[in-house]
């Protein structure tokens, strides 16, 4: 019989995995488990996707071959440790943000291994990035599990434990940029002249498109970006007020901060 998949915690990312697993046949609902704490997110996730909720996952133990970790990084000290002290046949996938594989070996010393990954939202549609490190080298069986649990998600990167806080900071937290990009558009949409709904509609397509573009056409995001900026044009008018006010040097410092503060967490 194939060994179970195990979820401690079951809010929104568990929800994400567990959906996308089911739907890749990665795993079938009779084979993932979850455990969540006292708000009905397991009882809700089980009955949507039909995986099992249990109360206590050691008697589990013996047919579990992977455990995910997809509570809040400050909900780990809550977490039952006995859970693994009979479990050295279990791998270990976080998901926690700003937590090291140092911290999660402390919290799960009889791991087999422990994967640290960092997803992100549009995981939740199948269209996520998840980087990923490990603590000891993945076997190939092993490498192939992993990467089929985590690509649920979508893409699957494998990095040095040392870049997630840069990760983290890119595409961890990008999606919030990305979205506070699209509002501010819509906003100055809004104050050139348009209704909101044309501008949100508009600013959206817009992305998307743009998204969709540099994708399908292989070219360089600056190559695009020359090819719709004619000199003396709309384009560059609105291009030259970006620059005029570092708009480059803002998203640095911005994606920066988002690095500082996810080593802070780390280390705290
Ligand atoms: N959302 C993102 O964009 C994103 C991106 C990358 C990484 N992450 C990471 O993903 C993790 C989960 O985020 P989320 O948005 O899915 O959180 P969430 O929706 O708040 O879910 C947290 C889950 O953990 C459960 N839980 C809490 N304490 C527990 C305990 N002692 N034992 C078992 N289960 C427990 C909660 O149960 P109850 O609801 O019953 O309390 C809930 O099901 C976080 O560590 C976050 O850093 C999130």
């Amino acid at each position: 019989m194939k060994k179970k998949i195990a979820f401690i915690g079951a809010g929104r990312m568990a929800t994400a995995i567990v959906k996308g697993l089911i739907q890749k046949k990665v795993y079938s609902s009779n084979e993932i488990v979850c455990i969540s704490a006292n708000d009905n997110t397991g009882t809700v996730l089980a009955q949507a996707t039909g995986i099992t909720e249990t109360d206590s996952l050691l008697p589990l133990i013996p047919e579990i071959e992977t455990l995910v970790l997809a509570c809040k990084p400050q909900q780990l000290d809550q977490i039952d440790s006995s859970i693994l002290e009979h479990g050295s046949q279990i791998t270990l996938i976080s998901i926690l943000a700003g937590t090291p594989i140092s911290r999660l070996s402390e919290a799960f010393p009889k791991a087999k291994n422990i994967i640290r990954s960092m997803p992100n939202t549009p995981g939740q549609i199948g269209c996520g990035s998840t980087a990923y490190a490990s603590l000891n080298i993945l076997e190939t069986d092993e490498l192939e599990l992993i990467e089929s649990i985590l690509g649920a998600l979508g893409t699957v990167h494998s990095v040095k434990e040392s870049e997630i806080d840069a990760i983290t900071a890119l595409s961890g937290s990008g999606p919030a940029y990305v979205f506070e990009f699209i509002s501010a558009l819509i906003d100055a949409g809004v104050k050139a002249g348009l209704e909101k709904d044309l501008a949100n509609t508009l600013a959206v397509e817009t992305v998307l498109g743009s998204v969709k573009l540099l994708k399908e056409s292989g070219a360089s995001p600056e190559e695009l970006r020359n090819a719709v900026t004619s000199p003396g044009g709309t384009t560059e008018a609105a291009l030259n007020t970006l620059s005029e006010n570092d708009f480059r040097a803002l998203l640095q410092s911005a994606v920066l901060s988002a690095k500082k503060r996810s080593i802070e967490l780390a280390q705290s």
